[in-house]
C-alpha cells in the first residue's frame, strides 16, 4: 500500500485511534539510514534520540536488515517446545561475546528485567537459603526499568507508578550513587540481589561518581548479594565502552541486554548470567512465546558483529569527547549543564522567558535535529554510533543555532 497521507492526517490517526500513552514531537518519519531519518515530506533529519537507544548502528543498517529478511523467509517463530537452527548458534555467540556461561533470550527491556528479578529470587532460595517469599532486592531511586507492574512497582516516579497499585512487594530502594545506603540496605535479611542502571539514562542521563559501581559491586560479593546491571540503555557501546560496567571492570553477576542488541530492528533482549545462578530456573518456570526466535538470533548476531566490525565504541568515545566540549562552549544561559559518557549525553535546561527543554527540541526539529525531553529540563542527545565526525559537527551547529535563537 502507498502511503498518500501527510503528516498532519497521520498525526490525527494516532490521537483518534491509538491510546494516548506518548507525547511525540509533532514529526511523522517514513524512512531512515544511519544517522538519518525523513518525515512523510520528505524532510531530513539527524536522530539523536536514536529510539532511546536501540538504533546504536544506524538506522535500517544493510547487514542487520539482511539477516532479517534472509531469516524471515526461512522460518520466524518455533516457539521453544522444539530445538531451531539459529538460537544455539546464537546463545554460543552471545555468551562468548559477553563472557557468561549462559543466556535467557526474551523480547522487551522489561521482560529481560523481569526475567533477571525472577532468577535472582529463585537463586535465593535455592542458593543462597532465603526463607520462603523472604527474598528482597534494592533498587535505586530514580530508576527506569520498563513499565510492567513488578517494574512500576520499583520506581519512584509518580508518573509511571500512580494508580497502578496495589505494587509487588520486596523492593528495598536507596538513593543511587549511595555506597554508605547501600552498605545499610544489604545489612537487612533476605537480602539477595542489587538491580542498577550503570548510568541513570531515563532519569536525564546521570553518571554515578567514578568508582561507585566497583564499590557497589564489591560490597555485594561481600555480602553475597547478586549484582544485576540494566544495561539495556547503557549498554552495547553507547557509553565509549561494550558495556557502561566496564569502565570500571565490573562483570556483573546479572547482565540484562535490551534494544541496540538487535540494533532497533526487531525486539530482542536477554539476561546473561553463569551457570550456578543461571541453571536455578528449570523447565517450565519461565518462558516467552517469541523469545529466542530464529529471526531475533539471526539479527542480534548480525547487530553484535556490527558493533565490532564498526568500531562503534571507540567511535562513541572519541566524538562523545567532541561532542560534550562543544555544547560545554555554547555561550548561552539556556545551558545549566552538560553531562554523559560516550555518545549517551544530556543538557540541563535553563528556562529562558517561559522558553523550556521541549521549546528547544521543536525548534531543534524546525532546524533538522530530533531529540526529546526527558522530564522537563534534561534533553538527552544520543545519535547512532555511526555517525561521523563531520556530521557531528553539522549537528552540534544546529544544536547551537536552535539555543541561541531563544
Ligand atoms: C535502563 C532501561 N531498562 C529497561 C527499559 C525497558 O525497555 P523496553 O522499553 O524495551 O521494555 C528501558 C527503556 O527505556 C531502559 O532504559
Amino acid at each position: 500500500m502507498i502511503n498518500t497521507l501527510g503528516s498532519s492526517e497521520l498525526m490525527q490517526l494516532e490521537e483518534r485511534y491509538g491510546a494516548h500513552n506518548y507525547h511525540p514531537l509533532p514529526v511523522v518519519l517514513a524512512k531512515g539510514r544511519g544517522p538519518f531519518v525523513w518525515d512523510v515530506e520528505g524532510k531530513r533529519y539527524f536522530d539523536f534520540l536514536s529510539a532511546y537507544s536501540a538504533i546504536n548502528q544506524g538506522h535500517c543498517h544493510p547487514k542487520i536488515v539482511r539477516a532479517l529478511t534472509e531469516q524471515a523467509e526461512k522460518l520466524t517463530l518455533t516457539s521453544r517446545a522444539f530445538f531451531n537452527d539459529s538460537l544455539g548458534v546464537y546463545e554460543e555467540f552471545v555468551t562468548s561475546y559477553f563472557g557468561y556461561d549462559k543466556v535467557l533470550p526474551m523480547n522487551t527491556g522489561a521482560e529481560a528485567v523481569e526475567t533477571a528479578l525472577k532468577l535472582c529470587r529463585k537463586w535465593a532460595y535455592l542458593r543462597k537459603g532465603v526463607a520462603e517469599d523472604q527474598a528482597k532486592i534494592i533498587v535505586c531511586e530514580q530508576n527506569f526499568h520498563g513499565r510492567t507492574i513488578t517494574v512500576v512497582s520499583m520506581s519512584t516516579d509518580p508518573e509511571a507508578r500512580k494508580d497502578f497499585g496495589p505494587y509487588t512487594p520486596g523492593f528495598i530502594t536507596i538513593p543511587y550513587n549511595d555506597t554508605d545506603a547501600l552498605a545499610a540496605a544489604l545489612r537487612e535479611p533476605g537480602v539477595s540481589g542489587f538491580l542498577v542502571e550503570p548510568i541513570q539514562g531515563e532519569a536525564g542521563v546521570f553518571v554515578p561518581d567514578e568508582g561507585y559501581l566497583a564499590s557497589s559491586f564489591e560490597l555485594c560479593r561481600r555480602h553475597n548479594v547478586l549484582f544485576i546491571a540494566d544495561e539495556v540503555q547503557s549498554g552495547i557501546a553507547r557509553t565509549g565502552r561494550m558495556l557502561a560496567c566496564d569502565h570500571e571492570k565490573v562483570r556483573p553477576d546479572i547482565l540484562i541486554l535490551g534494544k541496540a542488541i538487535s540494533g532497533g530492528v526487531y525486539p530482542v533482549s536477554a539476561v546473561l548470567a553463569d551457570d550456578p545462578i543461571m541453571l536455578c530456573i528449570q523447565p517450565g518456570q519461565h518462558g516467552s512465546t517469541f523469545g529466542g526466535n530464529p529471526v531475533a538470533a539471526r539479527v542480534a548476531i548480525a547487530a553484535l558483529e556490527v558493533i565490532r566490525e564498526e568500531k562503534l565504541a571507540e567511535n562513541a568515545e572519541r566524538l562523545g569527547e567532541i561532542f560534550r566540549r562543544e555544547m560545554r562552549s555554547i555561550p548561552s544561559p539556556m545551558i545549566e549543564l552538560v553531562r554523559g559518557k560516550g555518545l549517551l549525553n544530556a543538557i540541563v535546561i535553563r528556562p529562558n522567558n517561559g522558553k523550556e527543554a521541549w521549546d528547544v527540541c521543536v525548534k531543534m526539529a524546525e532546524n533538522g535535529l530530533l531529540a526529546k525531553p526527558t522530564h522537563q529540563h534534561i534533553i538527552r542527545f544520543a545519535p547512532p554510533l555511526v555517525i561521523t565526525e563531520e556530521q557531528l559537527m553539522e549537528a552540534i551547529g544546529i544544536i547551537r543555532d536552535s539555543i541561541n535563537s531563544f
